[in-house]
């Protein structure tokens, strides 16, 4: 029976090609594995703006708020970029992670080990990599009061953002990092700058603080998130999972993106507390953008959204052995040299986004046989 409910948002750019090998995937489990999707498309970001005049109708709000779990492709490009901030499509995105309050973000970095090659770093430093990053989504610089731009008496504009961080927005995150990390190898990095922001300071006195409370078990460290830029490049295998704010989770996580391969390879799951009906809000997105430079070719690599569809398998629907017989399936179709343009190498098989997909039924039709 179809008793459980998705919304699938394709966005723009290569958001609806990507999202239409989700599809497929999603299809493939209706047919052949004990689950089953009552689907429904919606409009999000510069295609809702088009339909609508805004990047998200309250009616999808509304939508995204009673299903089970949100899937999305990626918002945003150049026909939308002069828009006034406000009627932007990201803030159609903004908009999704704060009112479902999706405040933690898990963004894995896994190297498979057939893209060992394709990372731009040496072999011997990514071979076998398995970060976790924890993003803090719904606070920080992202939405903090005041912000805007205003003039000043002597004519000259200022642009104004501000970082705040608050004791329980900072222990709910850091408690999701730890409780992972219990299950992986047991370690967490903390990353802000308490070197010169109060919000670091107090981020790095919480973080410290629940951890003597609750989670001594765990190792924690505290990390200055630009050195953890630079060692995240030097010695990636140091870390287990790593958690920090909005902004310094956005960067860092791009970054670990190029550790696996591509940044069509990361995906993303973003959740928030367990609600009065027992439901457990999501959203799940990859980490990369609308990319407009290959929108609209077949170029884009689907990976990352099918590997955030095995994330809603594992983390909504409770069905980590469907999650997993993905994740084998993608591990084999790269070990079969089936590469998109953004992980192609040397003597590999260049497809399209749609053959992507379709390699990957294949896999998935042979593991289940
Ligand atoms: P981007 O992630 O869209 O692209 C960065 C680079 O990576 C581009 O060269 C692109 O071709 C490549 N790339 C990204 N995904 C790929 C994939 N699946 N397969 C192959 N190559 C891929 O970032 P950008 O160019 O900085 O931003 C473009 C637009 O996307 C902007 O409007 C931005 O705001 C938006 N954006 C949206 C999201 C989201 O919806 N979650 C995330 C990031 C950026
Ligand atoms: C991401 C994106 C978004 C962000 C944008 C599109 C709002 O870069 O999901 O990583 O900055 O959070
Ligand atoms: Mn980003």
């Amino acid at each position: 029976p179809a008793n459980k409910s998705l919304l699938v948002l394709p966005g723009d750019g290569i958001g609806p090609e990507v999202i239409g090998e989700v599809r497929r995937v999603v299809d493939w489990m209706d047919k052949r594995r004990a689950v089953s999707f009552n689907v429904e498309e919606d409009l999000v970001g510069g295609a809702a703006i088009d339909k609508h005049g805004i990047p998200l109708a309250d009616a999808t709000m509304d939508k995204a708020l009673n299903v089970d779990a949100v899937i999305l492709g990626a918002v945003g490009g150049p026909k939308w970029d002069e828009l006034p901030f406000e009627r932007k499509p990201e803030r159609g995105l903004l908009r999704l992670r704060k009112e479902m309050q999706l405040y933690a973000n898990l963004r894995p970095a896994l190297c498979f080990e057939a893209l060992v090659e394709a990372s731009s770093l040496k072999p011997e430093f990514v071979s076998g990599l398995d970060i976790m990053i924890i993003r803090e989504l719904t606070g920080g610089v992202y939405f903090g009061e005041p912000r805007g731009i205003e003039t000043l008496e002597n004519g000259e504009r200022r642009g104004i953002n501000t970082q705040v961080y608050t004791t329980s927005e900072i222990r709910r995150v850091a408690a999701v990092a730890f409780e992972l990390a219990r299950k992986r190898r047991g370690k967490v990095t903390s990353c802000e700058k308490a070197n010169v922001m109060e919000s670091g300071v107090l981020w790095r006195q919480e973080v410290t603080k629940l951890h003597g409370e609750s989670f001594s078990d765990v190792e924690l460290e505290h990390m200055y998130a630009d050195n953890a830029a630079m060692q995240l490049v030097r010695q990636p295998k140091q870390f287990d999972v790593i958690v920090t704010d909005n902004l310094f989770g956005d960067i860092l996580s791009d970054e670990a993106a190029m550790l696996t391969g591509s940044l069509g390879m990361l995906p993303s799951a973003s959740i928030g507390d367990v609600d009065d009906t027992g439901r457990r809000k999501a959203l799940y997105e990859p980490v990369h953008g609308s990319a407009p430079d290959i929108a609209g070719e077949g170029k884009a690599n689907p990976l990352a959204t099918i590997l955030s569809f095995a994330m809603a398998l594992r983390y909504t629907f409770d069905h980590g052995e469907d999650a997993d017989l993905i994740e084998k399936a993608v591990q084999q179709v790269l070990a079969r040299g089936i590469r998109t343009a953004d992980i192609m190498s040397p003597g590999a098989t260049l497809v399209s986004t749609e053959d992507m997909g379709k390699a990957l039924l294949e896999e998935l039709d042979s593991l289940a046989a």
